[in-house]
Order: structure tokens, then sequence, then C-alpha cells
């Protein structure tokens, strides 16, 4: 992942705090021959408020790691270390825009399959991880080495765990994946591009072989449809011709379910229930009437919620079809009677984005493409977010607080950590 032969604690070249962490190569053996020579203040490049890049090419930068599993506000911590200079394929990247996806909570809490490396790469006293998987990065450098990327391309990350929540990084450049075309596309959209969208747009596109004669007479149908996934299939569907039956939970009052609802509407829902709807006795009708008396097939459900609203959607579903699972937000076991398997012959799958996507790395790039080249039509809008901007003197405890809002429900939008400063 990241070298551990660049990347060193950060020292504070300024004032009277001259660099003594660095011993084993040739800048820090310039830096403390320069520091035995020279007693003054050590030459540096500040530009803004807190652009520090030496003269020997570091660069400061703040990192969101965890050194244990546990709630992010106990154990999330903002460690500072500086970067060098890349070398070879190495490339140096600023944070433009992460979010904080329900995942990346988990994986902190230590309630998800794949697990960080924990290390001292970066200089920390214990070994630590990183935080974030997702998130749009500009490059700042470049070595020698890099045929693929300059400096001022936005990048992605190509695979989840590389740690996105860090104000700087350094990665090799077959690590990323370049935004080819960023006219008209702004971080928002880069950094939650490669996550949501790809796993609403793969489950849709891969669960379910869709009768194209028959376009705008199939159903999918779903619950969490106002979180990011939920929109992201809202919208791809449209494009495709597949009408959406969406399920999502009541607001404090009905006015403001409506205005849910009718939010989904303009992105394209055919129709938006609430949970209750879902799981009361008149569901049924519900459906037979949206369904055309039953001639339009709900062929394909996606299921991020579990329990209750998975079993309800199951049903509703035509014999063959295929209900994916992807999330799990209710924190209930799918149950199912066990007549929707013999009878209607139903196909229940799951779907994992970071493992479709180690294993399709030029699919999942395309999917990106496709996605972005809709962004860029004006027919993919942005999700909500509560964006909280991070500068240099942002604390570690406030940064914190705001990865431990993610997971509580019922939200005006997504947590994004937005990163203010300089190179
Ligand atoms: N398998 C994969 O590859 C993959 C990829 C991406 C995401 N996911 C999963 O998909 C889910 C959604 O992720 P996201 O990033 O799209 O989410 P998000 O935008 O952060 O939104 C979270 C959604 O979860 C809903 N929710 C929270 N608690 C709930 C509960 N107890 N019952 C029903 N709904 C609840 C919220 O509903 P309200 O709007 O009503 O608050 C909200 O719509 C998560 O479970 C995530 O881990 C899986």
């Amino acid at each position: 992942m990241l070298s551990g032969t660049v990347i060193r604690p950060a020292f504070n070249i300024s004032g009277s705090h001259a660099p003594t962490l660095l011993k084993s190569d040739a800048v820090a053996r310039l830096v403390s021959t320069r520091k035995r020579q020279w007693s003054g203040t050590y030459p540096q490049v500040l530009m803004g408020s807190r652009r520090l890049i030496s003269v020997y090419g570091y660069t400061q930068s703040k990192a969101l790691v965890y050194s244990r599993y546990g709630e992010p506000k106990d154990v999330l911590q903002l460690h500072k270390h500086s970067i060098s200079a890349p070398h070879g394929t190495q490339v140096n990247l600023r944070l433009l825009a992460a979010p904080l996806n329900p995942a990346d909570v988990n994986q902190i809490q230590g309630v998800y399959p794949s697990k960080p490396l924990f290390q001292t790469t970066l200089g920390t006293q214990k070994p630590s991880a990183v935080a974030g998987n997702e998130g749009a990065f500009e490059v700042i450098a470049t070595g020698s080495g890099a045929r693929n990327l300059s400096k001022g391309d936005w990048v992605v990350m190509k695979q989840t765990g590389q740690g996105t929540w860090r104000t700087h990084a350094q990665l090799d450049e077959s690590q990323l994946i370049k935004i080819e075309n960023t006219e008209g596309l702004t971080p928002l959209q880069i950094s939650t591009v490669s996550v949501n969208p790809v796993t609403a747009y793969r489950m849709i596109k891969d669960f379910c072989e869709w009768d194209w004669m028959r376009t705008g007479e199939e159903w999918l149908i779903q619950n969490g449809a106002n979180s990011g996934v939920g929109r992201a299939a809202i919208q791809i569907a449209r494009e495709w011709g597949i009408k959406t039956l969406n399920v999502v939970r009541e607001r404090g009052t009905p006015e403001e379910t409506d205005a849910l609802k009718k939010e989904l509407h303009t992105l394209g829902a055919t129709a938006v229930v609430t949970e209750a709807e879902l799981l009361s006795g008149g569901f049924k009708n519900i459906v037979h009437e949206l369904t055309n008396k039953g001639k339009e097939p709900i062929r394909l459900a996606l299921n991020c919620v579990g329990g209750k609203s998975a079993t309800a959607m199951a049903k509703a579903l035509s014999p063959g079809s295929h209900l994916v699972t992807y999330g799990a937000m209710s924190k209930q076991p799918v149950s199912l009677p066990s007549g929707l398997l013999i009878f209607k012959n139903l196909v229940f799958d799951g779907f994992w984005v970071s493992k479709w996507g180690d294993k399709n790395p030029q699919l999942k790039e395309n999917t990106i493409n496709d996605v972005l080249q809709l962004t860029r039509a004006g027919r993919f809008k942005d999700i909500p977010v509560e964006e909280i901007n991070w500068n240099w003197d942002t604390e570690g405890s406030e940064l914190a607080s705001s990865v431990q809002q993610t997971l509580t429900g019922y939200r005006s939008g997504k947590g994004l950590l937005r990163y203010e400063g300089q190179d």
C-alpha cells in the first residue's frame, strides 16, 4: 500500500524544532547536516495560511486513524505526519472530498468483513489504519516514472481499503483510477461515484435478465430507497426503462414523508411507499394497482434493510425473480416463508461491491465512467450531503463526532468531508 520509506512522522521544521526523526535516507542525512551547520529557522515554503512544503519536498498531512476497533468517537484520532516527494511511479495526492458511508463506520467498529491493515508506516505510535474507503483526490506531484497521471488530475481509489480520510496521501499510480474528463463535475460527484452508484448499477444489470422488448413494463422494488444506493438505483432504472417501487421510512410528520416521496419522484421513482404501507395487509392491493393489475412483473428486489421489510418485498416478486441483499440496516435477519422458494422459485443473492470491484477492475472503471457520463448530462443528481469542512486547524474530535453521526438515520444527507487546505 504505502511505502514505509517515504512517509514519516510529522516534524515541525519551522522555528526552533529541528527535524530529528529522519534517519535512513539521503534526505534525512541532508537535513541533519543542515541542522548541525545552521541554527536558524529551517527553509520552507509557506503559502496560504498553513501550506507547508519544505524545500526538501515534504508535505505535511493529517489522517484520521484508529489503532483499535470501537465507536468512532472513542477510537478515531488525527495523526500528523510528513510525506516525501514521490519517487518512481508514486504520486502525492490532496483530498478533495470523501463521504462517510455506513460501511466505513462498521469497519471502524470491527464488525465489517474486510479488516484494515494496521501498520506504523505513517509513524503512529501503535499500528494504525487510516479510516475511509471512498474519496476524490487531486494529484499534486508525480514521481519521475509516473506515466498515467499528471499534476492536477482528479483520481479515485481503484480498490476500497486504502484509507481516504486524510488530507494527503502517497500512492502508486497503479492504485488509482484517473477521471478522464472532469469537465462539469464536482468533488462531491466524483468522491461518491465508486461505491453507491456502482453497487446500484451492477445489481440492476447483473441480477436480472430484463426483457428489453418490455421496456417500461417491468419493475424493481427496493427498501432503503432514500439511501445513496437507493437514489442511484432510482435514476439508473429510470434511464433503462425500468419502473421502481421504492420503500422509505416514515418521517416525523406526514408532510415530511410527502416531501421525501416527492423528492424521490423528482429523481424518477415510479412509486414511493412507506415501510408501514409495505408491511400492511393492503400492500398486495397497492402492488396490484401499480402493476396494471399484475400484468407488469416485479422482477428484482434490492434489500439493504432485512427483517420484515425484506420478507414483504420477496412476497411482491414475480416467480423466478431475484432478491439481492446488499445491506442490513435494521440488523434483523432475512427470514423467508418456504413457499416462496418452493412455489415461486425465487432466487436470493448477495452483492458486495468491494469484492466485485477487486475481481472486475476494468468493468468497475467502465461503470464509473457510465455514471459520470449521466452526471455530466444532468441525468444523475447529487445525493444530499451534510458537509464537514476540514481545514488544517480542524480538531480530530470534531471530525470523529461527525463520523459518529453516520449511522443515526433520518438524516438530511450523507456526511461528506471536504478538505479546504492547500497542497
Ligand atoms: N454490499 C455493498 O456492496 C454495498 C455498497 C454500498 C452500500 N451498502 C450498504 O447499503 C446500505 C446503504 O448504504 P448507503 O451508503 O447508500 O447509505 P446512506 O446513504 O448513508 O443512507 C443510509 C440509509 O439507511 C437507512 N436506514 C438506516 N437505519 C435503518 C433502519 N433501521 N431501517 C431501515 N432503513 C434504515 C436510512 O433511512 P432513512 O433515510 O429513513 O434514515 C438511509 O436511507 C448500508 O447498509 C451499506 O452498508 C452495501
